[in-house]
């Protein structure tokens, strides 16, 4: 299982005084020697947290691949084809929320997504598409030439019993299998905790997790590297 570790919450803490620490890029370095296999960074329109200076560091000091979460409009599409990150991931993005809320709804934004995807694939970008763990969402998201999903999995982490919470994780196991079926890659992501991981790190079909608020809590407390290798010990 690949783990990639979101460092946009590192970039929160900064700007909470706008100064200059704790730097996402030193937490970058903290958390590949922890064992992420990944950084992704969220750059939004707002840049409330992470913002061009970090992704132009990020991407000549990250050793690892870099993931950029994007929305699907122009100008972050030219600033992905100047700073060709690894992968990209396409997000809904609304300015008001405290976090990615649910996932891109691929068949009402088609020709959008379509477009940036192959201008992204063209540039040798990677594409994964942010979706909720739904049939239509993933036969949609084969449809505009994504080459990967993650799946989100909010309301499976937000279940408040074992009843629910085996009903959403049904809904993530299916959706990993038939975007499997269809060719494309399958991550996940959104919510996931030291307590909620493993019977998601557990879905055969599902090759990645991105995983940022509850590390970057974490490593608070035991630092960042600790923190990402507890993570990588329990999700295998
Ligand atoms: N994946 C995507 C596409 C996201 O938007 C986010 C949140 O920025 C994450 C993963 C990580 O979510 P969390 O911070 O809840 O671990």
């Amino acid at each position: 299982m690949r783990l990639g570790v979101n460092i946009d919450h590192v970039a929160t803490l900064r700007q909470a005084r706008r100064g200059r620490y704790p730097d996402p890029v030193i937490a970058a370095s903290l958390a590949e020697l922890g064992g992420a296999d990944q950084i992704t960074l969220h750059v939004r329109e707002d840049r409330r947290h992470v913002n061009d200076r970090d992704l132009s560091l990020l991407r000549q000091t990250v050793n690892s691949s870099l993931n950029l979460e994007m929305a699907a409009v122009q100008g972050m599409l030219e600033l992905a084809l100047q700073t060709r990150p690894d992968s990209a991931t396409l997000v809904p993005e609304r300015r008001e929320e405290l976090t990615t809320e649910g996932g891109l709804d691929v068949s009402a934004h088609r020709d959008e997504i379509k477009h940036v995807t192959r201008a992204l694939r063209d540039a040798g970008v990677e594409v994964s598409l942010f979706v909720d763990p739904d049939l239509e969402q993933i036969k949609a998201s084969h449809r505009v030439d994504a080459q990967a999903v993650e799946l989100h999995t909010g309301r499976y982490c937000e279940a408040r019993n074992d009843r629910d919470r085996a009903r959403e994780l049904s809904r993530v196991v299916e959706a990993a299998r038939a975007a499997t079926k269809l060719g494309l890659r399958v991550a996940a992501g959104h919510g996931l905790d030291y307590w909620n991981v493993r019977p998601i790190a557990r879905v055969d079909e599902i090759t990645e997790l991105n995983i940022g608020y509850a590390i970057v809590c974490r490593a608070v407390l035991v630092g960042f590297e600790r923190a990402v290798r507890d993570m990588r010990d329990l999700i295998g």
